[in-house]
């Protein structure tokens, strides 16, 4: 009866230690005085619809940015205080004036499962790393660099014009496709041309088993092991290190590896030199480098394959559902190209700012990250425009919602409606800074922008000159975002109708 009852005494004991270890931090924002969000769970925290993948981080932080007015919000990361900053002028202070407290990004790739990725600027934790990953970016595309890379860029559109061509005339007058799987073709074969020096199939229906194409897609596949593994790496760092989680699967490093050695093997063998991108990685790199050369070559094969296809899908959605800002835009698209005999060059780029503008706009509504997250790494007093003050220390997370910011009433009057004229340059000043983030801000900003423009404006000048695009009913409304990825997917896609503009219209340009 004694032994029954102590290990009674002993199990309740137990399960209270384990209760109050799980929940001794959950009185953190209370005794900081910042609101929060109530109904931690022990243990999780606020995470559970994060950890089931029933909503991901974006849909997340665009929830609690809307629960209050406050500058600042507090709830709980599994066990760890973690901080939703709302207010413009905290998001200033984060991401510019006190960057050297906050300079870590808070999702760090572990070098030994991802030896490649790991070097990415954008995954580094360490700020001499990042320093010199992210000047290997800036380097590789330098504004000569990029004059190069328009060329190339300029090329695969043609042979996505041709692609669509075909399309319609197989198909009817029109072509109705899914927007970001057309995208993915032509950034995929930027990526294929520029990086890898081949041809990349991606224009081809059935392309070859082992074509870039085919390699490439199984990156970004939103299946449920890879909402897994990014859960893992962003929620569990220590956990996904133990068990060496890895975001680029070993079958595709391999493939890109083999590929890139024989490429480079070649050109050493012939003493050629072309003025792409794999050429700048080499001659910026030692050698026998070889690690180096793969490494800056993922990096630009991730960032320019998934996120600018992302954004182009978006963007050209907004343009079917908005035929006057279409019209708008190709009239302004034309008038330039008009003043190069209809040519595109790169200096025409420039001038093509309502493009830029309505990229902005549709960057607004439905950014490619809905969240920005920052590790707080020299302690720092945050002071909101409410007067909340709070004390951030080290490893303390950080979550900015572009969702939110971008959709608040408070800067954007009717924020969902699609107006571009916001970003126009007589209007721009109206914006409150730092409510706009598309791109990021400060120091640790997006390291390709120019280069996204380039492949942007190329891909929309040149579509919008040769065809309208039109409303399509299989696009499934209201959205509903895929929750296994960090990237705004939309559920069923987006889609458009293409249809050839007639000879005369055409011919304005
Ligand atoms: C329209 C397409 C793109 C958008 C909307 C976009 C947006 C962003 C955003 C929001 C960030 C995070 C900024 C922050 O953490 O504060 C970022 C980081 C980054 N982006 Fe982009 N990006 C685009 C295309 C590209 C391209 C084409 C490249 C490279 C060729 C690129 C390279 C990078 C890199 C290296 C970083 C990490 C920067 C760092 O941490 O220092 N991005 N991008």
């Amino acid at each position: 009866m004694a032994v029954t009852g102590f290990a009674l005494v002993s199990v309740v004991l137990i399960l209270f230690l384990l209760y109050w270890f799980l929940t001794k931090t959950f009185n953190h924002w209370e005794k900081c005085n910042i609101p929060y969000l109530r109904n931690a769970i022990p243990g999780f925290g606020h995470l559970l619809p994060l950890l089931t993948l029933r909503e991901n981080i974006a849909l997340f932080s665009n929830r609690v940015y809307k629960m209050s007015d406050s500058s600042m919000t507090g709830f709980y990361f599994l066990r760890q205080p973690a901080l939703l900053v709302r207010d413009p002028e905290l998001i200033k202070s984060i991401l510019l004036s006190n960057f050297s407290s906050f300079r870590n990004n808070g999702i760090v790739l572990n070098e030994d499962a991802d030896p490649v990725l790991s070097k990415n600027p954008f995954f580094t934790g360490d700020y001499q790393a990042w320093k010199i990953a992210r000047a290997r970016v800036s380097n590789n595309l330098s504004k000569l660099k990029l004059n190069y890379l328009f060329v190339i860029v300029n090329d695969v559109i043609s042979k996505m014009v041709d692609f669509i061509d075909k399309k319609i005339e197989k198909d009817g007058s029109v072509y109705e496709c899914e927007l970001k799987k057309e995208f993915s073709r032509y950034t995929g074969e930027v990526v294929a041309n520029a990086a890898f020096a081949i041809n990349g199939q991606s224009f081809s229906d059935n392309p070859d088993k082992l074509a870039f194409t085919n390699v490439a897609n199984t990156l970004f596949d939103t299946n449920f092991i890879n909402g897994i593994k990014q859960m893992l790496i962003f929620f569990l760092p220590n956990v996904a290190r133990l068990l060496r989680v890895n975001f680029l699967q070993k079958s595709t490093d391999l493939y890109l590896r083999e590929n890139l050695k024989a490429i480079i093997k070649q050109r050493k063998q012939e003493n050629s030199q072309p003025k792409d991108f794999l050429q700048f990685c080499i001659d910026s790199n030692t050698e026998d480098n070889i690690d180096g050369i793969i490494s800056d070559v993922i990096v630009f094969y991730l960032d320019v394959l998934e996120t600018t296809s992302t954004v182009l899908s978006i963007l050209f959605y907004h343009l079917s559902e908005n035929p006057d800002v279409q019209e708008k835009l190709r009239a302004h698209v034309n008038s330039v190209l008009k003043e190069t005999d209809g040519v595109l060059t790169f200096e025409s780029l420039k001038n093509m700012d309502y493009l830029e503008a309505t990229l902005n706009e549709s960057l607004r509504l439905l950014p490619p990250f809905g969240v920005l997250t920052k590790f707080c790494t020299k302690e720092i007093t945050l002071t909101g425009s409410d007067n909340l003050s709070c004390v951030l220390r080290p490893d303390d997370r950080i979550f900015i919602s572009l969702n939110g910011l971008h959709s608040d009433s408070k800067y954007w009057p009717e924020p969902h409606i699609f107006n571009p004229e916001r970003f126009t340059k007589e209007n721009q000043n109206n914006i409150t800074k730092f409510t706009f983030l598309g791109f990021g801000e400060g120091p640790r900003i997006c390291a390709g922008m120019r280069f996204a423009m380039i492949l942007v404006k190329v891909a929309t000048a040149t579509l919008l000159s040769k065809y309208s695009i039109e409303h399509s009913q299989k696009t499934k409304l209201p959205f509903q975002f895929v929750t296994t990825s960090f990237i705004t997917y939309i559920q069923g896609g987006l889609w458009a109708k293409v249809r050839k503009l007639s000879e005369s219209n055409e011919n304005d340009v």
